[in-house]
């Protein structure tokens, strides 16, 4: 069996799989309602977990509350080594957005839902979310009050470590200041590179940078370059992408997405793929062109 990229211990304290399995993609179409196939759905969840997935990632507000429930329904009692990591700080609105919802209010009721959702009494990890009104980011916002309220959420034993998503250094320095952060999650991959200084610091801090869309998400990634060096490993594209994040970074976590038995398999065998030194510098290509 894989060892799945080898473990990545959050906050040095709950390891997890570097490979890991981004829930989002088990909703409905538009991230709204349930999914689309709820058999396949479980199955997914179960087959990532039975190939040694110990790091899932969602939120409640997929579906909304539809990706949570699949999930325990799919898995709960979860196994001891599994963890679920969470994200709060929106919401789904009836056209189908992501405003942002970063009250103390809406936090705490959100930090609930999961727990509730999700069957839980402690959430292992909650990422807070940044974003505007229309769901717009980055925003230039100061942090500190909605972290505060998920550090207190901390203090009273709901969440065990947390996280933030959309952020630039200067709101990971912020948040720091007030908690211990064990995770980002910003958008990287391949063809999106604007986050390298912070993978960086990252892996020199000992946090784990957790790309959102290693596959590009809504809108797959797409290269000749990427198509000839799957070709010359005899691999697919997809795979060479989630390789090329694993190697980048030795605190890079893996949560690709997706609704299908053939895909999941196909990511979490990426896992094993080497990328030779010229593949390498093919592939740096992607980023500057
Ligand atoms: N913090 C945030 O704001 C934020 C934002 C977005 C996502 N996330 C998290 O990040 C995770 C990953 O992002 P994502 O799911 O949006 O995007 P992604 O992993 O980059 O890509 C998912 C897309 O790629 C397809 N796909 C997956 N594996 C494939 C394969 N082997 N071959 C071909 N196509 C493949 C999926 O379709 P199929 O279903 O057909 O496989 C889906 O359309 C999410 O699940 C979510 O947990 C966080």
């Amino acid at each position: 069996m894989s060892d799945l990229g080898g473990t990545f211990s959050l906050g040095g304290e709950l390891p997890v799989t570097r490979m890991g399995y981004g829930a989002m993609q088990l909703a409905g179409p538009g991230v709204w309602g349930p999914p689309k196939d709820h058999g396949t759905a479980v199955a997914v969840l179960r087959a990532a977990v039975e190939a040694g997935v110990t790091h899932i990632d969602t939120s409640d507000y997929y579906g909304p509350h539809t990706v949570n429930a699949v999930i325990k329904e799919a898995l709960h009692p979860y196994p001891e080594d599994v963890h679920l990591v969470t994200k709060v700080g929106a919401r789904r609105s009836e056209d189908k957005g992501w405003p942002a919802a970063l009250s103390a209010d809406e936090l705490t009721q959100a930090v609930h839902d999961n727990l509730r959702n999700l069957g839980l009494d402690a959430l292992d990890v909650v990422n807070l979310r940044l974003s505007d009104a229309t769901g717009g980011y980055p925003v230039a916002m100061s942090l500190a009050e909605p972290f505060g309220v998920l550090a207190e959420l901390r203090e009273k034993g709901l969440i065990r470590h947390l996280g933030v998503s959309h952020v630039t250094a200067e709101q990971l320095a912020e948040a720091r200041a007030i908690a211990p952060v064990v995770c980002v999650q910003n958008q990287y991959n391949l063809a999106h590179r604007e986050n390298d200084a912070l993978v960086d610091q990252c892996a020199a801090e000992g946090i784990a940078f957790v790309p959102y869309f290693p596959l590009g998400g809504f809108s797959p990634l797409q290269s000749g370059i990427l198509d000839d060096c799957a070709a010359r490993l005899g691999a697919t594209p997809m795979q060479v992408a989630l390789a090329w994040l694993l190697q980048r970074s030795t605190s890079m976590l893996l949560i690709p997405g997706t609704s299908s038995l053939e895909h999941l398999r196909h990511n979490l065998a990426a896992a094993d793929l080497a990328l030779p030194a010229d593949v390498l510098a093919d592939l740096d290509r992607i980023g500057v062109i």
